[in-house]
């Protein structure tokens, strides 16, 4: 597989944020995105990362200070063949942590794959993900965003992927998954590339090194996340310890 060609040099915003202030923060730009605009198309990933943003904006909901009843939200990606009650379907966890929570909850938009076919799934889905206001990422410790494991290219789009030994494992020793995915379908970088904005949540010492990776080592396969450094308004938001080895300054 050969290499992408080089991208074009851009900036990125970097919002590095005490431990205890990240998730109020974050929640509250994207409280500001909802009420600039309220039909909001944004895409939302699970994972332990992003759990104490929802939290931060059910609460604001409730308080009346913000409304997502008119936003709609894009599932980022799906385990391949986990059953409908498993505890680690990225479905079930963003419905449990936020939409379900939500006393006027957003359209939501979900990742079909509980049909025969997850390859027409994912193309499917593909379309529901084109035109995004926001993409909302996670950072996986190999460097992956949603399901764009290393490998990934630029310009790939949703699609099911063979997932990363490392994400197999996190399915059921962090997530609880009763049996261990094989395959996932994602969002691909093609589209997150193509959302008006893109953000980028890291938190803890343990994203430190991959993050440092992300944002000040050249652009590659090895690394999808650093391909979101292509995009035009990127801005990354870490924790103090997730950006403790970045350069200063
Ligand atoms: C999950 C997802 C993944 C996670 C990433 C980080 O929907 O898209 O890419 O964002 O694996 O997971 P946590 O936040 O659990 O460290």
């Amino acid at each position: 597989m050969t290499a992408p060609g080089p991208a074009p040099a851009r900036g990125y915003g970097l919002e590095v944020l005490p431990v205890g202030g990240w998730a109020a923060t974050v929640a509250s730009r994207l409280c500001h995105r909802l009420m600039e605009r309220p039909g909001l198309r944004v895409c939302l990933p699970t994972g332990d990362t992003p759990t104490p943003v929802y939290a931060e904006l059910v609460a604001r909901e409730r308080r009346g200070e913000v409304s997502l009843a008119h936003a709609t939200v894009v599932q980022l990606d799906e385990w391949a063949g986990l059953p409908p009650g498993d505890p680690a379907r990225c479905d079930a966890r963003l419905r449990r942590e936020l939409i379900d929570r939500l006393a006027a909850p957003p359209v939501f938009v979900s990742i079909d794959a509980d049909g025969p076919d997850d390859e027409a799934a994912a193309l499917a889905h593909d379309s529901a993900a084109r035109g995004l206001d926001l993409a909302v990422l996670g950072l996986g410790m190999n460097g992956h965003v949603g399901f764009n494991e290393p490998g990934s290219h630029p310009d790939d789009p949703t699609r099911l992927v063979r997932l990363a030994v490392s994400s197999r494992e996190a399915a059921t020793s962090r997530y609880g998954a009763d049996s261990t995915p094989t395959a996932g379908i994602t969002v691909g970088l093609a589209r997150l590339l193509e959302a008006e904005e893109c953000w980028l949540l890291v938190t803890g010492e343990r994203k430190a090194q991959v993050l440092r990776r992300v944002l000040e080592q050249p652009e590659g396969l090895d690394c999808p996340a650093s391909y979101l450094r292509r995009h035009p308004w990127l801005t990354v938001f870490a924790d103090e310890p997730a950006a403790s080895l970045l350069r200063k300054g």
